[in-house]
C-alpha cells in the first residue's frame, strides 16, 4: 500500500512487503512451498523441494501450482502499492527451482481492482462445506472469473448441469484410490494432524466431515475428525470450475496458479465463498476423465468450486509460517 502522504514506497520496501503478503497465498495442504530470496533490487522465487507432497506430487505440479498463488499476491500487492511488477518466469534452465523472479519496472497507476484485489487477499479463505445458495452465481461475475484466467495464459471451463456427474465419478474414483494410498494417507496425517510446525498445514477447524453433495471433496478426517459444522448446504448452486492450460510445462503449472489467485481474488471481491479441488487432478485416471470434459484440447490443473455461503459465520483463517523462515534478505 502507499503510505499516509500517498507517495509509493522504495523498490526494496515494496518487494519485501510483496513477499510477505504473498504468504497469505493458498497452496497445496497449507505447505506453503516457497522461498523468497531478496538481493537487491530483485525478489527470486524458489520452490522448497522439502515441501512437496511426495506421495500426490511426483513431479512438483501443486508445489508449482501453489508458488504461482504466491508469486500471483506478490504483484498484486506490488500494483496496489503503485508499483509495476516486471517478473521474469522459469528464467534459469539450469536451476528448475528457481520460478520467478521479480523486479519493480516502473510506478503504476492503481486501479480499484488491485485495491479490490489487495483487499481479498485478506478476505480469502477455503470454504469446504457445502454452500446453502439458493440462487445461482450470476453471470456477469462468472464472466469476470473467466476473464481473470485468461489474463494469466490459463483458461477455465464451467462445468455444465450435464457434465456434473461425470466430475462426481472423478471426485469418488479419487477418494477411493487415494483412501488405499498408504502413503498418502501418511502424508494427509502429517499435514492435518499436527505434526507439522506450527504456521503450516490443515487445521481440523477449517475441514468438514463428508456429507450429502453433489460431487465430493477431499475427505480430511482421518483420525482427527472435524470440527466445523458442515451447515445446512447442499452445493446445488455451486459452480464448478476447470483451471486449464494449453500445454503442461512447469511454466505452465506456474501460471495456473497465478490463475488460481487471479480468479480466486476476483471471487472473493465478489462475496463468492470458494474452495479448490486437486484430487481429481492428482489421479491419473480422474485427471483423464475431467481433460475429457474440456471443449478443447487442454490440461486440468486444478477444479474451483464457489458458491454464495450465506452462512453466519467464516470458517477460521488457516495459519501460516512466519515470514522470517520464507523470506531471506539479503544485501
Ligand atoms: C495446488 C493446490 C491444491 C489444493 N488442493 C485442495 C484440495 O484438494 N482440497 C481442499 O479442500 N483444498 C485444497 N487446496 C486449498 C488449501 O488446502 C488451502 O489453500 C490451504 O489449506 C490454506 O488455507 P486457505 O485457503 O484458507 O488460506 C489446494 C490449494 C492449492 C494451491
Amino acid at each position: 500500500m502507499a503510505d499516509v502522504s500517498g507517495a509509493p514506497p522504495d523498490e526494496a520496501t515494496a518487494l519485501r512487503a510483496a513477499a510477505m503478503e504473498a504468504g497469505r497465498a493458498p497452496s497445496i495442504l497449507n505447505t506453503q512451498p516457497w522461498r523468497w530470496r531478496m538481493r537487491g533490487d530483485e525478489l527470486a522465487l524458489y520452490a522448497d523441494q522439502s515441501r512437496r507432497i511426495a506421495s500426490i506430487d511426483p513431479d512438483g505440479r501443486f508445489m508449482t501450482l501453489s508458488c504461482g498463488a504466491a508469486l500471483h499476491h506478490a504483484r498484486v500487492a506490488l500494483a496496489a502499492a503503485g508499483r509495476e511488477p516486471a517478473v521474469v518466469r522459469c528464467p534459469d534452465p539450469g536451476d528448475p527451482d528457481l520460478l520467478a523472479r521479480v523486479r519493480v519496472a516502473g510506478s503504476h497507476e492503481v486501479r480499484r481492482e488491485d485495491v479490490d484485489n489487495e483487499r481479498s487477499i485478506n478476505r480469502r479463505r477455503s470454504d469446504r462445506r457445502p454452500f446453502p445458495a439458493v440462487t445461482p452465481v450470476p453471470p456477469d461475475t462468472l464472466e469476470a472469473l473467466h476473464e481473470a484466467a485468461a489474463g494469466e495464459h490459463a483458461w477455465l471451463h464451467r462445468v455444465g448441469a450435464e457434465q456434473i456427474t461425470f466430475l462426481a465419478t472423478a471426485g469418488e474414483g479419487a477418494a477411493e484410490i487415494q483412501s488405499k494410498d498408504e502413503a498418502y494417507r501418511a502424508d494427509l496425517r502429517t499435514w492435518t494432524g499436527g505434526a507439522h510446525g506450527s504456521g503450516e498445514g490443515v487445521p481440523p477447524e477449517t475441514f468438514v466431515s463428508p456429507t450429502e453433495r453433489r460431487v465430493p471433496v477431499r475427505d480430511f478426517t482421518l483420525d482427527s475428525g472435524s470440527m466445523l459444522d458442515p451447515g445446512y448446504g447442499d452445493d446445488r448452486y455451486a459452480e464448478y470450475l476447470i483451471v486449464a492450460t494449453d500445454e503442461d510445462l512447469p511454466v505452465d503449472w506456474l501460471r495456473a496458479g497465478e490463475a488460481v489467485s487471479a480468479v480466486w481474488l476476483a471471487a472473493t471481491t465478489r462475496d463468492l465463498a470458494g474452495s479448490v479441488m486437486s484430487d481429481v487432478v492428482e489421479v491419473p485416471g480422474a485427471r483423464t476423465l475431467l481433460a475429457g470434459l474440456l471443449p478443447r484440447r487442454g490440461y486440468p490443473q486444478l477444479v474451483l468450486r464457489f458458491g454464495f455461503d450465506q452462512q453466519q459465520r467464516q470458517p477460521p483463517a488457516s495459519p501460516r509460517r512466519p515470514p522470517g523462515s520464507t523470506i531471506d534478505i539479503g544485501s
